[in-house]
């Protein structure tokens, strides 16, 4: 894990509301794998003053490094307006990644901002010939990355209102399909809350593994403030940002 300054290589709509920026990586920091995630510091200015964490949605030691965001405060607003050439302050790899599959099927299920690290997990596993399936879900259609339409992934598009795919949630295709969710298969999952809540639910039914990517707001990123203390199962708490952001459900207090 490094500080450094990367460049802005692309930055562009994917959809209604998100945007894939693509930079150069210093390689000396570290290579970032699945569920890494790492802090920007988005304006010289004393605002936004905290660093923002985005986790990684492509990363290759040639090309450099990709995020999916959705515009949301000041801070995203800001970096909807970099473009090629910019510098970005970056500091990263940052967290605990995806462990593989290890021989089972991966079943990876994401939804809003969880779509570009289950996007690049997705790609990963394409990569080492691992079998998985990819269950994306979306409120309606204009709001699906047109990238991940021509990425060659195969995803199950779900949506809210039926305008793509399968009409319902990632839960409502998950129970669809629940017969065939064995203890052979790892649920991966990031996303709204209720829905990494749902996959782990699957799990302890299914009596599978499952991981699950929390986006929990983060102040100092690096475990110093516990700024993003999340509830452990066997009470206290886990930081997010140094324990995780990749946790086995199980470890996690769900109430
Ligand atoms: C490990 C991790 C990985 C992330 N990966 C991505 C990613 O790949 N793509 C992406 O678009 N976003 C991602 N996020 C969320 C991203 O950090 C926030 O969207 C961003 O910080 C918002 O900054 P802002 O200044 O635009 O908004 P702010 O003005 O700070 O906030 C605007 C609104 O967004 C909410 N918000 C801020 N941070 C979060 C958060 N972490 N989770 C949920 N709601 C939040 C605030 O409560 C507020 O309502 C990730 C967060 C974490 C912790
Ligand atoms: S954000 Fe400070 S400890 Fe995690």
């Amino acid at each position: 894990m490094k500080q450094f300054h990367g460049i802005v290589t692309g930055n562009t709509p994917i959809s209604s509301d998100f945007l894939e920026m693509t930079f150069t990586w210093d390689n000396s920091a570290g290579m970032p794998v699945p569920g890494h995630f790492f802090t920007l510091r988005i304006s010289g200015d004393s605002v936004p003053l905290l660093r923002r964490p985005f986790a990684l949605s492509a990363f290759d030691a040639t090309n450099g490094a990709a995020v999916m965001y959705q515009r949301r405060g000041r801070g995203t607003a800001l970096l909807a307006t970099k473009g090629e050439g910019d510098p970005l302050d970056v500091l990263g790899p940052l967290g605990r990644p995806f462990p593989l599959p290890e021989g089972r099927k991966a079943l990876l299920i994401a939804g809003g901002i969880g779509i570009g690290p289950i996007a690049f997990l997705a790609d990963t596993l394409a990569g080492r010939e691992i079998p998985f399936q990819l269950v994306i879900g979306c409120r309606s259609a204009p709001l699906f990355p047109a990238t991940l339409r021509l990425s060659g992934l195969g995803p199950v598009i779900c949506t809210d209102d039926g305008s793509l795919g399968f009409k319902g949630t990632t839960g409502d295709y998950l129970r669809s399909i629940e017969a065939t969710i064995d203890r052979d298969t790892v649920l991966y999952a990031c996303g709204p809350l209720p829905m990494l809540r749902a996959c782990h639910e699957l799990a302890i039914r299914r009596e599978c593994e499952c991981f699950v990517s929390v986006e929990q707001v983060m102040a100092c990123g690096v475990g110093a403030c516990m700024g993003c203390a999340v509830k452990a199962a066997g009470g206290g708490y886990l930081r997010a940002c140094t324990e995780g952001p990749v946790f086995a459900s199980r470890e996690l207090a769900w109430e």
